[in-house]
């Protein structure tokens, strides 16, 4: 399916790419995975996508006393502090599939936060027994997986948890798509976290590809956001 959906424009569907980001790659430097991370980190406290994030955590998670929540592909963990910060009783269990981003994390304030549990985990495959946690969100990360294991992550993600929460970036119409690319591939070649970015705006999903995503994987989803702010999803198992 491409990720403009199944009913994308022509345009549309050259406008992505099978390519990995830097994050993705086993054969990349460390140092530059690290400098991505950290710049995510940086431009989601300076542009507070960190705390939009964490807003629509505690949202989801508002009639739930003392809930568990599950942070998947968290990469610096900026998202599970401010929830951590802003919600007395609920616990957090903080996950990344890249081994370096979780020993960052766990060296950090996460690792000895008493309702903090650090943890390697991969999305696709998680290691909780069903309905755990109250909810799991898996924040910029979704469109790194091409649509099989995009599938299986909100097949796990609801298994796992009674909501999963999907913010991601939106995947504008074709035209406007092209002027977003444009004014990232001058820097793509110098700047890692422009490649991935411009990487991410190819990958990104559409509502339509999202509800033929959830329909593939027997989930019920509701959508919102989109096209200049955030998409989210909220996945619940039928
Ligand atoms: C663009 S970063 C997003 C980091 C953070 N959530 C944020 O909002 O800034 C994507 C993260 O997803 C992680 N990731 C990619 N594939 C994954 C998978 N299958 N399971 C868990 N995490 C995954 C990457 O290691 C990376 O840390």
């Amino acid at each position: 399916m491409p990720r403009g959906g199944p009913d994308a424009s022509c345009l549309d569907r050259l406008l992505e790419t099978d390519r990995p980001e830097y994050l993705d790659r086993a054969d990349i430097d460390p140092a530059v995975k690290r400098s991505v991370v950290d710049a995510l980190e940086w431009t989601g406290r300076v542009f507070g996508n960190h705390e939009a994030c964490a807003q629509l955590v505690l949202d989801e998670v508002a009639e739930v006393p003392d809930p568990r929540i599950l942070e998947l592909g968290a990469g610096h963990g900026a998202l599970s502090a401010l929830i951590l910060d802003a919600h007395p009783t609920a616990t957090v269990t903080v996950t990344d599939i890249e081994p370096d981003s979780v020993a960052a994390m766990a060296a950090g304030e996460l690792g000895s936060h008493p309702r903090a549990a650090v943890r390697e985990m991969d999305a696709t495959a998680i290691d909780a027994p069903d309905s755990h946690f109250a909810l799991a969100v898996f924040a910029l990360s979704f469109h790194h997986l091409p649509p099989p294991t995009a599938a299986a992550v909100l097949a796990e993600g609801t298994r796992v948890a009674d909501k999963l929460l999907i913010i991601d970036l939106p995947r504008p119409p074709a035209p406007l798509h092209v002027l977003r690319l444009a004014t990232m591939a001058p820097l793509a070649p110098f700047v890692p976290f422009v490649h991935d970015g411009l990487i991410s705006s190819l990958r990104s999903y559409s509502p339509s590809a999202l509800r033929a995503l959830a329909d593939h994987a027997g989930v019920d989803i509701v959508l919102r956001g989109g096209l200049l702010r955030p998409q989210v999803v909220v996945a619940v198992r039928r």
